[in-house]
């Protein structure tokens, strides 16, 4: 367990810091006598269960104990809040927004968008296969265009295990910001995927991680106390201007690992998604009550789907795996890509 592990006891206020905590300290604050050059990291956010809060409190630590690194943390409030747990209607009514990229609106943001940061970390969720909505909105405001351009950015990717093709959203969102991507983190839960598709639905919908006779849905505290690496790694970094370089800041760390046999069924997902989103969108806005029976309709449809696409999608490409080797190589090593799979900075970083 690392040495910045924050306790999970805390109350969700002490995990919650205050929203929009400005820049953490005057660096003068912390040490009169630091030479060193200021580094200033932006961090955005938004969790709705608080699982993300602690996993970038974790990250964070470090570089808030820094004397030259300034921190400021941003968190997303849409205007219309998404409900936790959520209602059988308001979750499935998300995923025709998501799968869009349709933003909702926001609170304004504690920024103007004119300030000078030299890293940006942008935790995110998965929604329906795409970038949480609160977090699209975000990077579809002009404020966070102004922000962003020209900057590196870290992304920290936190869900049930299906991230893929929302990285790939991502990377477009980021690219039409014109900033530069430079490590990608995955966090997932460790449980299989098929017992995962029961636990994760059963704890949006109902709040509760136990789902009888199952392990706890969401990721587990090994991994989220093991972020600090990535924050120790960060801050070591921005001592030595690696933001300014093409290289990734978190090789060697663990930072992704892709299952490539996910891939089939996020694409055959994401198309339903897209299909069944653009119907559902012409049929009323968010939460428009006419939406609600073909949502069933889509609900059957996706039950249906998941049953069977992923396990069969699963079972082929076990029969099938000798033939799938170097494709499936292929698939591995994109997805990983900037920040990698590889462990020979572990030793580094962990206590
Ligand atoms: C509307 C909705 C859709 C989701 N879709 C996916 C998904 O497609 N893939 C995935 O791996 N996780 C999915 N999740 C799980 C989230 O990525 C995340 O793990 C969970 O919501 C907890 O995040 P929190 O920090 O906001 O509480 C979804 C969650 C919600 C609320």
């Amino acid at each position: 367990m690392s040495a910045y592990y924050i306790d999970e006891n805390l109350s969700i206020d002490e995990k919650n810091p205050p929203v929009n905590s400005s820049l953490s300290q005057p660096s003068a604050a912390k040490d009169s006598t630091a030479p060193r050059p200021v580094k200033r990291v932006l961090l955005v956010r938004y969790s709705q269960s608080g699982q993300l809060t602690r996993i970038t409190e974790q990250l964070l630590a470090p570089l808030r104990q820094a004397d030259d690194i300034e921190v400021h943390v941003e968190t997303l409030r849409p205007r219309q809040p998404y409900p936790f747990p959520w209602t059988f209607f308001r979750f499935f009514d998300a995923f025709p927004e998501s799968a869009h990229l349709v933003p909702p609106a926001l609170e304004p943001l504690g920024l103007r968008g004119d300030e000078n940061f030299d890293l940006v970390i942008l935790p995110y969720q998965v929604w329906f296969l795409a970038p949480a909505l609160p977090v699209t909105a975000f990077l579809k405001d002009p404020l966070a265009q102004r922000l962003l351009h020209g900057k590196p950015v870290v992304t920290l990717i936190a869900c049930r295990n299906m991230w893929m093709l929302a990285q790939e959203k991502m990377k477009q969102l980021l690219a039409d910001c014109g900033a530069r991507l430079i490590d990608n983190v995955v966090l997932t839960d460790p449980s299989p995927t098929l017992v995962t598709l029961i636990t994760t639905p059963y704890w949006l919908l109902t709040g509760r991680r136990h789902f009888p006779g199952l392990p706890a849905a969401g990721i587990d505290a090994q991994s989220i106390a093991g972020t600090a690496r990535f924050g120790l790694a960060l801050r070591d970094g921005l001592r030595q201007h690696a933001e300014r370089q093409t290289a990734p800041m978190l090789h060697g760390l663990q930072a992704c690992r892709a299952d490539p046999r996910l891939y089939l069924s996020e694409r055959a997902g994401t198309r339903s998604f897209y299909l069944w989103g653009k119907l559902l969108r012409a049929a009323g806005a968010p939460q428009a009550p006419q939406r609600k029976p073909l949502l069933l309709v889509y609900v059957v449809f996706l039950i249906a789907l998941i049953l069977s696409v992923v396990p069969l999608s699963l079972l082929l490409q076990a029969l099938l795996r000798p033939l799938l080797k170097i494709q499936s190589a292929q698939l591995k090593q994109r997805f990983e890509m900037p920040s990698g799979a590889g462990d020979e900075r572990m030793g580094m970083y962990e206590h």
